[in-house]
């Protein structure tokens, strides 16, 4: 599929059938990932693909215990919010796969010649860690769409990171940034509405 017919056709899918996504299919969707550009090319990320329903259900387990402690405030909204919430951020468990994307802190430049800390230079870069994340995540996400497959970009589980990560095994230096679903998308479904060009365009000449 052309890049252009790629992007246009990627939706957040959240509904799969139970067909399983292929190991070697994972694995280059993890290979395109590591491809996307990082600060300094640190390339801090790895990423686990996760197929056992069990370890998915007890992960999805945590996050809505997590979503049912956060204190709920005095509207009458609360509680839908909170299970439409709920929702968006257990729905992996019905995925055939996720992948867990885990980052370890990259060394700045910066860091060998300015008394600031990691965290303070961080900031100050407008936290390239996460906007390095966030192209390899896409890339997952087009060739998700390339290779056949649906995927959704979840953060609302990251809630209950500490969690998910002990049942992961995840240790420092590393920590979990976010999951991607991936599945066959078990209807099709219609791209959202965007804004159009005009609206998010500005030509500074
Ligand atoms: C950083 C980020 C976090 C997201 N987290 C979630 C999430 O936790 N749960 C979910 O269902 N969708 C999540 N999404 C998907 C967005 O809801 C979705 O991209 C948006 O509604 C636009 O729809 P589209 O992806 O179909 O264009 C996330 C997207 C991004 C970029």
């Amino acid at each position: 599929m052309d890049l252009k017919q790629t992007i246009e056709k990627r939706a957040s899918i959240r509904n799969f059938t139970d067909e399983k996504v292929p190991v070697e299919d994972l694995k280059e969707l993890i290979r395109r990932a590591g491809l996307a550009p990082s600060v300094n090319n640190s390339q801090p990320w790895k990423f686990y693909a996760v197929t056992n329903k069990d370890i998915l259900s007890k992960m999805a387990i945590k996050v809505s215990e997590k979503i049912k402690e956060l204190p709920s405030n005095q509207s009458i909204a609360s509680k839908n919010v909170k299970s439409q919430v709920e929702w968006f951020a257990t729905f992996f468990e019905n995925a055939p796969a996720v992948i867990a994307m885990v980052m370890e802190d990259y060394e700045s430049v910066l860091e060998k010649g300015v008394n600031l800390s990691h965290d303070e230079i961080n900031k100050l870069r407008n936290f390239p860690d996460m906007q390095s994340a966030g192209a390899a995540i896409q890339n997952i996400l087009l060739s998700a769409v390339d290779l056949g497959y649906g995927a959704c970009w979840l953060s609302a589980p990251m809630m209950a990171k500490e969690s998910l990560e002990k049942i992961l095994d995840i240790e420092s230096p590393y920590h979990l940034i976010a999951f991607v679903a991936v599945g066959k998308a078990s209807r099709e479904l219609q791209s959202r509405s965007k804004k159009p060009v005009d609206e998010i365009f500005k030509l500074i000449d």
